[in-house]
């Protein structure tokens, strides 16, 4: 049998290690992208071109959009990865997270049984830790009740019942992921660990002088985004549509994040001070950094709600799907995205140089 993938959401960071992942295992890759001012897809301008990956417009708030494309691409498979998925950004844009994050995935499951590929499309569903929120228990395993605790949180919800609800009602071959926080060279920049990396590293370079960030006591269990999407893949070759949670079993704070990331950088911080006045002040590295707070916390980037403590149990994936949920350890996490960082802030010093001179260039009428 062919196998055919729709990817929603291909353009993120999960999106984009999923279609290398399928593409490498033989599938036709679809993803849906949507029309935007700037046209360079960064995360995925590597694929854009090759055989077996094609690009379409749509748009999870437009239902017709998605039904025309899942009866011209006649999946085998769909990943709903589309979302807003910013925590934070829910509570200044609940109803658009609402209309993406829970009816989209109600649109995606009707445009599947409007087109009558309900008993041969399999859908997985990217579920979220956040269900968990203000949480009842640690460590959180499938069993964990859910106490969703943002609009994102609550729309999610919404998407994992749904969800639930058609593979019951219809008997669709539909499941959620409930993934943990997974981080990577290509997560967005405004999450905390990547906001970290690349702070540390434009820090180091002399091209940054703060960092300033909310909860420092928040607890994740981070993960790494390229063994999670073999995950989703996993889940829809089970022989049985089940919902799993992934995650790696171990829990830091964003302190230790932090932390970390200096240290890759050269940069030694000792934490002084509590809550909002907390710093993070230089003990050791270069000379002229010395001395001083690199690190502080601003009440900006404190949410209404937050999530604080969130450790997930991955029991299940390992022995059902058998899943190595430390593949990748949190040090090598840290280790690859800061230096992946280093490198980028480098380039853009290199390139930022290149216009510099020839910006001189231009005005000496050196070069014309
Ligand atoms: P991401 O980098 O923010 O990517 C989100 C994707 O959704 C982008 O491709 C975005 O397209 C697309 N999208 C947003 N609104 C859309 C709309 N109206 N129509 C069509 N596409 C739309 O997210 P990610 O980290 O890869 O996460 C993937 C999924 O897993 C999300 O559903 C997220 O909520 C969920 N999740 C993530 C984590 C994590 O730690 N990363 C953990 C649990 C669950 P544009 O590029 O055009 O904006
Ligand atoms: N973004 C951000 N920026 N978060 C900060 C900052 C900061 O400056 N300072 C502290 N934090 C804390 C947040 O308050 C939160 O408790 C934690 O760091 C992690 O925040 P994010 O990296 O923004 O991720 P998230 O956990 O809220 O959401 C991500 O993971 C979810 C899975 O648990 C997203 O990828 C969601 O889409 C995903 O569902």
């Amino acid at each position: 049998m062919k196998h055919i993938a729709l990817i929603t959401g291909v353009t993120g960071q999960d999106g984009s290690y999923l279609s290398e992942f399928l593409l490498a295992k033989g599938y036709e890759v679809h993803g849906i992208i949507r029309r935007s001012s700037v046209d360079y897809r960064e995360r995925i301008a590597h694929l854009e071109g090759t055989p077996h990956f094609h690009l379409h417009y749509a748009d999870m708030g437009d239902s017709m959009s998605l039904v025309k494309l899942v009866d011209l691409v006649q999946p085998t498979e769909i990943y709903n990865l589309a979302a807003q998925s910013h925590v934070q950004v829910s509570f200044d844009a609940p109803e658009f997270t609402a209309d993406v994050d829970a009816v989209g995935v109600l649109r995606i499951l009707e445009a599947v049984r409007t087109n009558h590929l309900e008993k041969t499309c399999r859908i997985y569903q990217a579920s979220t830790s956040e269900l968990y929120g203000k949480v009842e228990e640690v460590p959180q395993n499938e069993n964990t009740p859910f106490h969703p605790y943002s609009p994102y949180a609550v729309a999610k919800l919404y998407g994992f019942w749904i969800v639930k609800e058609y593979r019951e009602a219809y008997g669709m071959f539909c499941c959620s992921g409930i993934l943990f926080n997974h981080e990577s060279e290509r997560r967005g920049e405004t999450f905390v660990t990547r906001k970290i990396t690349l702070a540390a590293a434009r820090i180091a370079q002399g091209k940054q002088e703060k960092l300033f960030l909310g909860n420092l006591d928040s607890l994740r269990d981070w993960g790494y985004a390229k063994d999670y999407v073999e995950c989703m893949w996993l889940i829809l070759q089970n022989d049985k549509p089940e919902d799993f949670v992934i995650a790696t079993g171990v829990q830091h704070s964003v302190r230790e994040f932090t932390d970390l990331a200096f240290r890759h950088v050269g940069i030694e911080l000792k934490f002084e001070g509590e809550g909002i006045d907390e710093k993070g002040i230089c003990v050791s590295g270069p000379e002229h950094l010395v001395g001083k707070a690199l690190v502080e916390v601003s009440k900006d980037f404190y949410r209404p709600t937050d999530v604080v403590n969130l450790w997930g149990d991955p029991t299940k994936a390992k022995a059902k799907l058998g899943w190595d949920p430390g593949k990748t350890s949190f040090e090598q996490l840290v280790k690859l995205m800061v230096e992946h960082d280093m490198g980028k802030v480098a380039a853009e010093g290199a390139a930022e140089k290149v216009r510099t001179n020839l910006a001189e260039y231009l005005e000496k009428g050196i070069v014309k």
